[in-house]
């Protein structure tokens, strides 16, 4: 089946090497108000049959969120799968219950609707089902799309930012499709390259400084991108923002989960042509990708070595240079932004991750991974942080395989990368960082404006095989205020209390009239409802007593809004 699988594939690249697609630019959708749709759909990838995917707004992928840093958004997300799922704003800093972590499900056939204030810096962020277990799944069926948060600062630079013309978005994607054309998972033959959903794409730019925000959407695979011409392009943004100045460089490691904004000076090029590629020859070892994907040759993964995108070098994007635009952008800048570092001396403790495998040994690479010994367990919050606290979070790698790390609610710095102070290009704001195979990574961030003692934010691994067999974790960022003061976020309108509660349960959405009636609904973890009702006041009481002891979500419903919250029931 393997050997099937790996043939049909070298007889397509046959195939399609005269068939190149116009690359799909996502449409965009501007605020302050975002109807987003989940639904299951069907695409032509290949002749014959064709494949079940799920789209948001559309069959595959998602439309390009334009926010812009300040305003007031609300994201009404309407899931019409036959399945639970979630949307996280990856990247976006956000209370809790609007992060659309694994805790905040949408049930098939509802409505979520947070509303928040965009606090991010311009840069390039993303979105897509994280419901445990089957974000993978998801993910890889095409449930994804851009963010770009725009700002004052970042408008003051001549930078491109024409969408589609001159600013491109470019989502980086292998799959496995089986010989049903169906996209299959975790099997480690993602022979298919797709950039923005297109196979064999190409792409008509101007002949002027072009930008590209490219994002690794990948399920596990990382990418070594750089010019067929091998000339340099200048990174200007990372993860959370532009970079202090852009970088110059030929070839740019982007792991699952990571963004960067390029600049490519195209100007003179008119009626030329030039790939964007991925270098897989020259990645080292021990990173999905390369030749090897552990240390050593006995450390293997299942249909890795029939996989002929590993270890490969070829072409992503086909890049044919046209007239120039009016107004182009010519020239590459030379400051960008002014970053403030928080120092190691600022810092009021250093927690420490260790990244073991389940299975140490010769199959270790194999997983399941783990963090701190621990696989991810929903009813366990891993660590808590105190509010507003300054840390220093120390991630070391113990399995033989590169693993990309991922922080929800605040981008961080990179202090070292095994002992060594980053590169250029890792300086600025950072939401994932690539930890290398037996390396250490050390960061240091704020965790400030949001708190909740009970619903957390996430950490995890960007290999989303690896995240959905656990190598995850959950924290909360805990009040400032004393227990019997505390509201239960800085940000949410619906306060409960006791939490954890022996029965009564008293609530209050703030910013609604006591008597204004509001839905309630009482779903435990795994989303099944225990509880509901159509009409309730904005502030009352409710009676868990006799409920089985456990963590149960709290969603009350006023129009399109929904609030929700953790609640942990606890008898006598
Ligand atoms: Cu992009 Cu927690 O994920
Ligand atoms: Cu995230
Ligand atoms: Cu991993």
């Amino acid at each position: 089946m393997k050997h099937i699988g790996a043939l049909f594939f070298l007889a397509l690249l046959g195939f399609v090497a005269q068939a190149q697609q116009p690359l799909h630019i996502p449409d965009t959708l501007h605020g302050p108000v975002y109807n987003l749709q989940i639904r299951h759909d069907s695409m032509a990838f290949y002749p014959g049959a064709k494949t079940q995917t799920m789209g948001i707004n559309g069959a595959f992928l998602a439309p390009t969120l334009i926010l812009q840093k300040g305003q007031q958004v609300r994201m009404v997300v309407n899931n019409a799968l036959n399945d639970t799922t979630t949307i996280h704003w990856h990247g976006l800093h956000v209370a809790p219950h609007n992060d659309g972590g694994p805790y905040v499900t949408i049930l098939s056939g509802t409505t979520w609707s947070p509303e928040f204030t965009v606090l991010d810096w311009a840069s390039t962020y993303w979105y897509h089902p994280h419901l445990h277990y089957k974000t993978t799944l998801h993910v890889a069926k095409g449930a994804a799309g851009f963010i770009i948060v725009r700002d004052s600062l970042e408008a003051t630079l001549n930078l491109p930012r024409r969408y589609g013309v001159d600013d491109i978005p470019l989502v980086i994607q292998t799959r496995q499709f089986d010989a049903n054309n169906q996209i299959v998972i975790k099997q480690h033959l993602d022979t298919a390259v797709m950039v923005n959903g297109t196979r064999n794409a190409f792409v008509q730019l101007p002949a002027q400084v072009v930008r590209l925000r490219v994002l690794n959407g990948s399920l596990e695979r990382v990418y070594n991108l750089g010019l067929s011409t091998n000339e340099t392009f200048h990174m200007i943004a990372s993860d959370g923002g532009l970079l202090a100045a852009p970088v110059a460089m030929t070839r740019l490691q982007l792991a699952p989960g990571e963004r960067a904004e390029l600049l490519v000076n195209l100007s003179g090029k008119n009626g030329q042509s030039l790939q964007l590629m991925n270098y897989g020859s020259t990645l080292p070892n021990a990173v999905y990708g390369a030749a090897q994907p552990g240390m050593g040759p006995g450390q293997q993964l299942p249909g890795y070595s029939q996989n002929p995108r590993n270890g490969a070098n070829y072409t992503l994007l086909q890049i044919n240079v046209g007239t120039p635009t009016d107004l182009p952008v010519t020239t590459i800048p030379t400051t960008l932004a002014a970053h403030q570092i928080p120092t190691v001396a600022q810092a009021d403790t250093t927690r420490i991750f260790t990244f073991m495998s389940a299975n140490m040994g010769p199959t270790a690479i194999q997983g399941p991974f783990m963090i701190n010994n621990a696989h991810f367990d929903m009813n366990v919050i891993n660590e808590r942080v105190p509010f507003d606290n300054t840390e220093i979070w120390e991630l070391r790698n113990q399995t033989p395989i590169g693993h990309p790390f991922h922080l929800h609610n605040v981008p961080f710095y990179v202090l070292t990368v095994n002992g060594a102070a980053p590169a250029t290009h890792l300086r600025g704001r950072k939401d994932v960082i690539f930890v290398p195979a037996m390396g250490t990574v050390r960061f240091i961030t704020q965790f400030e404006t949001f708190w909740n003692d009970t619903l957390p934010y996430m950490y995890h691994c960007h290999m989303l095989t690896h995240e959905d067999d656990g190598m995850m974790g959950a924290f909360v960022v805990t009040s400032p205020f004393p227990t019997s003061v505390r509201s239960l976020g800085s940000e949410t309108r619906l306060q409960l209390y006791p939490n954890p509660t022996q029965g009564q349960l008293n609530y209050r959405i703030a910013g609604l009239n006591p008597w204004e009636e509001v839905q309630l609904r009482i779903t435990d973890l795994q989303g099944r409802l225990v509880q509901q009702s159509s009409s309730m006041p904005a502030v009352g009481t409710l009676d868990l007593q006799g409920r089985a002891e456990g963590l149960y979500l709290v969603h009350f419903q006023s129009g399109s809004i929904t609030l929700t919250s953790r609640i942990l029931v606890q008898q006598h």
